[in-house]
């Protein structure tokens, strides 16, 4: 379905080549101060056209804050956002009605729908749709950020190309916003820029890995056993399109690698090593919640490419003409970051450790 959350819930509105895409968030704590400012950053570093190796489709993506907050407080009330759909150009899409771009949503959606869906742009299924998580998650980390808990990510791997160290989350957040893949690795950087342009020169696209961290999570969070901290942010993570993989912290080869031994620092039990990715039995462990998203390389590309008409059941050949990102993973970063904002928030204020009213 289309909502997410149990205190801090969300339901998400609109389509690609609709009126406008929106989010309502029921249960956002009364009193927080709403920074529009802040929501407004969060959306432009995901929205369209910000660079050479993102789509071209040209949306001014500008918040509008319909309900939910007075004198620049929440009110407790559901908050409702949106932005409007401002360049959609339908006509490349009416063409394609009936002939499935392989590696989209149009064929799945197509059957589960009876055809009724809206196929312009993805309809539902468009990366488009992720500016309400990106409202959403916007507030979300407007209120950890209050408890002292960061949340950044950034590009670990663009194509063939991956960052040659570890990063943290206030590095990830300082330095990844100085390149147009966003990877905190500057050097790195320059090489996912040339992956991506050749990929696209050639008619062709590419994907990668998003790698996220979350620091000042306590420990205690989550909710065994089928809504597990690792398992609810899997969840979200996985409502991003393009997104094929979640994996927490790295497996090691052997136990005796793996396990992260327990010690005291600054009169707190810590942990060493961090291999478990700050979720030991779906519960957050104190250590920094570490994980990498693999992102497909974008379905829609300029080549020709074998689908059927769903009509005739004939094969056809198709070329996916229009404007699109030749690699996602810079534009996804931001959504890994909401996505992992709303399901901590969420999860924190059902374990008690955010009440419903924050002064
Ligand atoms: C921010 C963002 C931008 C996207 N841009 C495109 C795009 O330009 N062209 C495209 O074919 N898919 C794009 N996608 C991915 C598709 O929406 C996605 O592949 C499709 O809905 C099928 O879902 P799946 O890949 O999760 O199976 C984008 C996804 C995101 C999150």
């Amino acid at each position: 379905m289309n909502s997410l959350g149990k205190m801090f819930k969300l339901a998400v509105f609109g389509e690609s080549h609709g009126k406008c895409v929106g989010v309502v968030v029921d249960g956002c704590p009364a009193g927080l101060k709403v920074d529009e400012r802040k929501i407004q950053g969060e959306l432009d570093r995901r929205k369209p056209g910000q660079s050479k190796v993102a789509t071209a489709r040209s949306e001014s993506d500008k918040l509008v804050v319909l309900s939910g907050v007075f004198e620049g407080r929440a009110t407790g009330a559901p908050i409702a956002m949106l932005v409007w759909n401002e360049d959609a150009k339908s006509v490349d899409y009416e063409k394609m009605k009936n002939l499935p771009r392989p590696g989209h949503a149009d064929f799945t959606a197509q059957e589960k729908y009876g055809g009724f869906n809206d196929y312009r742009g993805g309809g539902i299924f468009s990366g488009r749709v992720t500016a309400a998580l990106v409202m959403a998650g916007a507030l979300a980390k407007q209120v950890l950020e209050s408890k002292g808990i960061i949340i950044a990510a950034h590009a670990k791997k663009i194509g063939s190309v991956e960052t040659s160290r570890e990063f943290s989350a206030s590095e990830m957040a300082r330095e990844s916003e100085k390149n147009i893949v966003r990877s905190a690795d500057a050097s790195a950087a320059a090489r996912m820029v040339r992956e991506i342009e050749k990929a696209k020169s050639e008619g062709d696209s590419v994907g990668g890995v998003v790698e996220c961290v979350a620091e000042g999570v306590p420990a205690g969070i989550g909710e065994p056993l089928f809504e597990k901290l690792d398992a609810e942010i899997a969840k979200a993570l996985f409502s991003i399109p393009s997104v094929k993989g979640v994996e927490f912290g790295s497996v090691k080869e052997k136990g005796s690698g793996n396990n992260d031994e327990f010690v005291v620092k600054n009169g707190c039990v810590s942990c060493r090593t961090n291999n478990a990715g700050g979720v030991l039995a779906g519960i957050s462990s104190g250590m920094p919640l570490k994980f990498t998203v693999k992102v497909k390389p974008t379905s829609s590309i300029a080549r020709k490419q074998k689908t059927v008409n769903l009509k005739t059941l004939k094969q056809e050949e198709l070329e996916v003409h229009g404007r699109h990102d030749a690699c996602i993973v810079p534009r996804v970063i931001p959504v890994v970051e909401a996505a992992t904002a709303v399901v901590l928030l969420d999860q924190l204020m059902q374990a008690q450790k955010i009440g419903r009213i924050i002064k």
